[in-house]
């Protein structure tokens, strides 16, 4: 059984691709420092998968500490997804920002090179296109400065990697640009766990819901769309782990020795469209009001996933109906505990 560690293991993307890693044979080494989780993720995964998974809470910027692991456990491969992701906070702590994720890639590569892993999946996002010219966009379309230090990271996280991979033949690596990724575990055992104020839009829309906000801003019904709202490709966050094992899979066998690959549905859907769904969904009437825009915001965006399709031979299968329904379940989970 191959040791693959997860990195942010116990966060929202990483705790579902621990499930589908498992589901796939795989055996999951998760390391997480809780800055954006809970140790409760862990029981929950054992109680979707029956096994409890061997976990370490360490800060991936501490060189000695992570080395320990890789002394201690054949490691197989890397999936990265540690890493501080907020907009809003990295442009006022944009220092915090590039070290925490920047230096924990770096401790993560040079051990990769010490102890000759060389499977390496990395959490990258569609925000490196900012506003494409066209659209859907594909890998191939240039990346454009970043709208925020979070987006740099990333940015700066792939020309790393891309350095890295050059420089060491031996090392295969793969970058997967997300889009919108929201929903939740079928069981509602695990799901998205925004600390305070939600900033993304589906964890403030169920929390409106719940009576735990008061009303949903949209941000924008001015902006060059139909409905005047902005358009994103909402992915479920199921699909998008499995996307996770696909590119593990293929990243041994690559020819090259880097990659990138879009994952989302291929379809855009605008703020509104998302509300309906929701209220659809749930039969609740959500309280919205169209206020300003949030700036920062780009327009619209959907992928082209023709690459992700052909080449990993993995398709989104959620709608947003689906991904709105887990988002519901998952809220009303936790009003329960
Ligand atoms: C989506 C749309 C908002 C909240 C960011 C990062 C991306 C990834 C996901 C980490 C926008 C609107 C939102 C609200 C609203 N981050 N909105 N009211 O900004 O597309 O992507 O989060 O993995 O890398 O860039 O996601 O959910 O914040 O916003 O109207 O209360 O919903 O204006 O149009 P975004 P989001």
């Amino acid at each position: 059984m191959k040791n693959i560690l997860v990195t942010g293991g116990l966060g929202f993307i990483g705790s579902h691709t621990v499930v589908e890693l498992f589901n796939q044979g795989y055996n999951p080494i998760i390391v997480d420092n809780l800055s954006n989780s809970t140790e409760e993720v862990l029981d929950r995964l054992e109680q979707i998968t029956g096994v409890s998974f061997l976990y370490l809470k360490e800060n991936l910027a501490n060189y000695e500490s992570i080395k320990k692991i890789f002394r201690d456990n054949k490691i197989d491969g890397i999936i990265h997804f540690a890493a501080s992701k907020a907009v809003g906070e990295s442009v006022e702590k944009p220092l915090l920002y590039y070290e925490n994720n920047l230096v924990s890639l770096l401790n993560l590569l040079n051990l990769s090179g010490e102890f000759n892993v060389s499977n390496f999946i990395f959490s990258s996002s569609c925000t490196v296109y900012g506003q494409p010219d066209k659209l859907p966009v594909d890998e191939s379309f240039p990346k454009l400065p970043a709208e925020s230090p979070y987006g740099n990271t990333k940015q700066i996280g792939e020309e790393i990697i891309e350095d890295y991979c050059y420089s060491n033949r031996e090392f295969k690596a793969i970058s997967l640009r997300y889009f919108n990724p929201i929903g939740a575990h079928e069981t509602a055992l695990i799901g998205e766990l925004p600390l305070g104020v939600p900033n993304n839009l589906v964890p403030f829309i169920t929390q409106t819901a719940a009576g735990i906000r008061e009303k949903l801003n949209v941000f924008g019904g001015d902006y060059d769309t139909p409905d005047g709202t902005c358009i994103r490709d909402f992915i479920h966050v199921v699909d998008l782990a499995k996307a996770h094992v696909a590119a593990l899979e293929y990243v041994e066998e690559m020819p090259e020795n880097y990659d990138v690959f879009n994952v989302g549905t291929g379809n855009g859907y605008s703020v509104l469209e998302a509300i309906k769904s929701f209220e659809k969904v749930s039969g609740i009437n959500l309280n919205y009001e169209i206020v300003d825009r949030r700036p920062g915001d780009i327009e619209k965006i959907y992928a082209d996933t023709k690459k992700v399709n052909g080449v990993l031979g993995w398709k989104a299968e959620r709608d947003l109906d689906d991904m709105m329904k887990s988002a519901w379940k998952w809220q009303k989970s936790l009003q329960k505990n």
